[in-house]
């Protein structure tokens, strides 16, 4: 006999204070400081509010578990509910505290969450304590361990580790499990330990001091990193000379006058690319590809680079004041690669561009170069001297790896960008070799510094789990490589100046890599954004900021083949079809965290590139189209998650994050859907029954709005458990019924939130969410199956879903009549209004007037009640019959005649049986949320009785115009 395991139900499958979980994850955008992000970059990071919300609420048991076990199927009586809305409130004050940043390290908020989830574990395991496996499965005293297979920027796996899980992070791509090693595997091997550094080491206090969590180790990366940093500028410094403000200078800039004689620290270097001229006559010149001659447009500081021709030869100054109103364009001419030649005006196309580009004729131009100046930032003249010391370098190494052939993400390669090399300027790629052969220097210093400290003399490697000094120089030299990925990031000639904001604008603001004509050359070793010391300063903040205490552990492996997740809980975040390309993106870092690491990772950095193949992203460019990309997407994403439902704690529900674009909810069965509906597939074909969703917002709303529809700012957390062997079949009919009667409850409550325990969800995010207990519907069951007998594809339930919301499937003079009902219900209002919603609907207040719903003269409108509306009304002889009218008509009658009377109205409105329904359906919904009984209590009758008139129209005699209704 097989013995089923008892599940209580969990919080997140009843209720989550979502206001106060996105408020937290909107604000958290902003923290710039301690925030792991700031450790290295990962793209479309999960909020850790989020995360911690999310695993919290699936652990801890909903305060209805007991009586939901005890009395399966049975309505709860109100005073029991009331008791459970209670306690929810007390879990929910739990989280609304969990969730603040400030709260991030403060132990007592921490320890009460932790002690919340082990009483919901005790609480489990005495419900299981006769199953066979109970020792393995249900130890009282030892709470599962936590798994994340996709793990990526690590933000899942490091809250579990917060609540006090041992947690394991899984990825396919070395740069994210690098990420997870530096988040949650490595800082526990050092907890609680002081600095090694002789600085520290010599400093009584500070050798004397309380070093929590891994702050010590914090302490070392910044001294470690400053020794790098100042033996970096011993050893490439005068390649970053300040300028000089000369004489002839300050004779074309007045402002600077005061300054000659000074010399100020250079910031960036202000570049064009450039091509040959098109024009023959200027065929040897290269011009510049300057997309804005702007510099600086900050009010107060415009700043602006002034060409002067003479001949074949063109000299830029850097001028101050207003800008001109030609600046802005620079020799830009049209929105692409279109350009003009700055000396004759010629337009240099594209096409053009690229083959220079190819033939390696593509070069660089000095526009201007931002200082350092006594009150801000100063744009000074470009000069050939500043120029050439830049050209003359020559890197004795740069990262050979081709780019991919992908034009979706990757812009350069058409323009002879080929290589991660090419992304760089000679003297940046001195300056990332330089940075990464002083870790390999250095890593000796430490080892020496952290045997002759308590850390003891330990030569086993980080990789064959030491914890003795030369790990711990393993462990320094990983955080020293993140700060040479951010000076990377922001060091690349795909970095550009923002001259609005007189800040750099870095390699990835956006998730890839597009073509930058004019970028800004940072400097290093300044004392400024984007400077290695600032990278270093922001690491080893974030570094302290860590949990660091429990064991957990980061591995590299395929999620579609992993069996980590045994007996773990497993909260997720799998990669969002086509929209991020993690693996060839992060080979911008890895070419040089390999360069650094290889030796202390040498299976992990095995490979010249990320691997590839097997990353569950929908690359057409890598599958050979759209269709074969989805394909394997499709089956991919299908065996990921049949490895964690066949494997996750049976106790739990599994938690997956879908992240969209808000585009993407505008369309129900356009190609922007695709994503989530295969997305949708693979988790309902791998076994799941979705027990809940919740949509989770990074962003504000109306930020999302701003932004476009393009931010992956929004994300739907599904809460799955393994669908039962005993799952029922369906018809289409019955699956219908069904979504019909828990839609339109599911969509008020979303709408309006439901008692003092729930919060609303953001109209932005209803369309995404809806699908959520729609979905819940579809995947209880083991097939829905067609009147043919075929299994309903999840595109076609998540149509139908998606119909429910839609009003586009209502005409425009239904769709005037619902928002009129929905403003104004059954009174008056003015012509002036009607008239406005009726051309934003398409329509207008005479159309809707003549279809015979609406009462409108002497400046005065309304809808006309059904009881108003005429009883010789023929359906077969109405040339304009809305949805609205057909509806209202029905129920005339239905009160009038019943159901057989109703049947024969349906009868002959049969094509449009299915919207009429709908509409009885929507506006139950809006007259019961508004309070308005008599009207609701119609529309009921008419759902209630749906099934009786369908089978009162199926036996109606044929109709025949003029023997309807006589
Ligand atoms: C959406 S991201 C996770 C982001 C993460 N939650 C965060 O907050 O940073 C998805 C991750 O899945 C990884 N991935 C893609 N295909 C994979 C596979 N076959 N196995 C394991 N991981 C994979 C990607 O490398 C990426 O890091």
């Amino acid at each position: 006999m097989t013995v089923t395991v008892k599940t209580p139900k969990k919080l997140i499958e009843v209720a989550l204070p979502l206001d106060a979980i996105n408020e937290a994850a909107a604000r958290e955008k902003s923290i710039r400081h301690g925030h792991p992000s700031t450790l290295h970059l990962w793209w479309a990071r999960r909020p850790l509010a989020a995360a911690r919300a999310v695993i919290f609420a699936q652990m801890v048991n909903d305060p209805s578990w007991k009586w939901e076990l005890e009395h399966p199927g049975e309505i709860p009586p109100n005073n029991i509910k009331a008791s459970w809305a209670a306690s929810r409130n007390r879990l929910f004050a739990i989280i609304k505290d969990l969730v603040k940043w400030e709260n991030t390290t403060n132990e007592a908020v921490l320890q009460k969450a932790r002690a919340e989830i082990r009483k919901s574990w005790r609480e489990t395991c005495e419900l299981n304590k006769a199953h066979p496996q109970a020792a393995e499965l249900f130890d009282p005293e030892k709470l599962p361990a936590f798994h994340d297979p996709f793990a990526g920027g690590g933000a899942i796996p490091l809250e579990a580790q917060r609540l006090g899980l041992e947690s394991y992070a899984s990825d396919l791509n070395p740069v994210a499990v690098l990420i997870n090693k530096a988040m949650i595997e490595i800082p526990p091997k050092f907890a609680g330990r002081p600095p090694v550094n002789p600085a520290s080491r010599n400093n009584k206090a500070a050798w004397s001091q309380q070093w929590s969590r891994a702050q010590g180790l914090a302490e070392d990366v910044r001294y470690y990193g400053q020794w790098m940093r100042d033996e970096a500028e011993k050893r490439i410094g005068h390649l970053y000379p300040p300028v000089e403000i000369g004489k002839e200078t300050a004779q074309e800039r007045p402002d600077l006058k005061p300054l000659v004689g000074q010399k100020l620290a250079v910031i960036a270097w202000l570049w064009a690319r450039t091509v040959k001229s098109p024009n023959p006559a200027f065929r040897h010149v290269d011009v510049p590809l300057a997309s804005t001659f702007v510099l600086s447009s900050r009010a107060g500081n415009e700043a602006y680079v002034c060409p002067s021709i003479d001949g074949d030869s063109y000299r830029l100054s850097v001028k101050i004041g207003k800008l001109p109103a030609d600046a802005k364009d620079g020799t830009k001419l049209s929105r692409g690669a279109n350009f003009r030649c700055l000396l004759s005006g010629t337009p240099i196309e594209p096409q053009y561009i690229k083959a220079e580009g190819r033939a390696g004729r593509m070069g660089m131009r000095l526009l201007a170069v931002v200082v350092e100046g006594p009150r801000g930032r100063l744009y000074l003249p470009p000069s050939v001297e500043i120029e050439q010391i830049a050209k003359e370098i020559s890197p004795s190494w740069r990262p050979e790896a081709a780019l991919p052939n992908d034009p979706r993400n990757f812009w350069t390669v058409d323009y002879g960008l080929v290589t991660y090399g090419d992304l760089f300027t000679p003297r940046q790629l001195l300056m990332l070799s330089t940075l990464s052969d002083l870790i390999t220097e250095i890593k000796e210093n430490i080892e020496r510094d952290a045997a002759a400290s308590g850390v003891g003399h330990d030569t086993t490697p980080l990789d064959a789990g030491g914890t003795g000094s030369l790990a711990y120089a393993e462990t320094i030299a990983i955080y020293l490589a993140f700060a040479i990925s951010k000076v990377a990031n922001i060091g690349s000639s795909i970095a550009s100046w923002m001259s609005d904001r007189g800040a750099f604008r870095e390699t990835f603001a956006r998730q890839a890599i597009p073509m930058a004509w004019d970028f800004a050359e940072s400097n290093p070793l300044a004392d400024a954004g984007g400077s290695f010391s600032s990278a270093i300063d922001k690491g080893s903040m974030a570094i302290g900021y860590l949990p660091a205490s429990i064991r957990s552990v980061a591995i590299q492996t395929d999620a579609a083949a992993q069996d980590i997740s045994a007996g773990k809980v497993v909260s997720t975040d799998p990669p969002y079809y086509d929209n991020i390309a993690y693996a060839d993106l992060s080979d911008f870092f890895y070419v040089w965290l390999r360069r650094a690491l290889r030796p202390i990772f040498p299976s992990l950095f095995a490979t010249l590139s990320v691997p590839k193949s097997e990353e569950l992203v929908a690359t057409p460019y890598r599958h050979g189209g759209k269709e074969k990309a989805e394909a394997f997407f499709l089956a991919g994403m299908t065996r990921a998650m049949h490895r964690i439902a066949g494997q996750a704690h049976p106790s739990m529900p599994v938690t997956i994050y879908y992240a969209y674009k808000q585009s993407e909810s505008q369309s129900a069965e356009g190609t922007s859907s695709t994503g989530w509906v295969t997305f949708l597939e693979a988790v309902i074909h791998s076994g799941f029954v979705l027990t809940g969703t919740w949509p989770v917002r990074s962003e504000g709303a109306g930020r999302i709005i701003a932004k476009g529809a393009n931010a992956l700012a929004s994300s739907i957390v599904l809460v799955c458990r393994p669908r039962p062997a005993s799952a029922e079949t369906i018809s289409r009919r019955a699956f219908l019924r069904e979504l019909n009667q828990v839609l339109p409850a599911a969509l008020d409550e979303m709408t309006r939130g439901s008692g003092d325990d729930r919060s609303p969800v953001a109209p932005v995010d209803l369309s995404q969410a809806i699908i959520g207990p729609g979905m819940a519907v579809f995947s209880k069951y083991a097939a829905v199956l067609e009147a043919d007998g075929t299994p309903m594809t999840v595109q076609t339930a998540y149509r139908l879903i998606n119909r429910f919301l839609a009003e586009d499937d209502f005409d425009h003079d239904t769709q005037f009549c619902l928002h009129w009902f929905e403003q104004y219900g059954w009174k008056e209002s003015r012509f002036g209004e009607a008239d406005t919603l009726a051309r934003a609907k398409g329509t207008s207040v005479d159309g809707v007037k003549q279809s015979g719903v609406l009462f409108a003269e002497g400046g005065i409108v309304r809808l006309l009640k059904w009881a108003e509306y005429p009883s010789d009304w023929d359906p077969t002889d109405d040339a304009r019959l809305p949805i609205w009218e057909a509806l209202h008509h029905l129920i005339r009658v239905f009160k009038a005649e019943g159901e057989s009377g109703a049947g024969k109205v349906l009868a002959a409105v049969a094509a449009k049986a299915e919207a009429t329904r709908q509409l009885s359906y929507r506006l139950y919904t809006l007259c019961e949320r508004a309070g308005w009984a008599e009207d609701a209590r119609a529309y009921n009758e008419i759902i209630t009785s749906w099934s009786a008139i369908e089978s009162a129209a199926a036996a109606a005699p044929k109709a025949h115009q003029g023997d309807l209704f006589g």
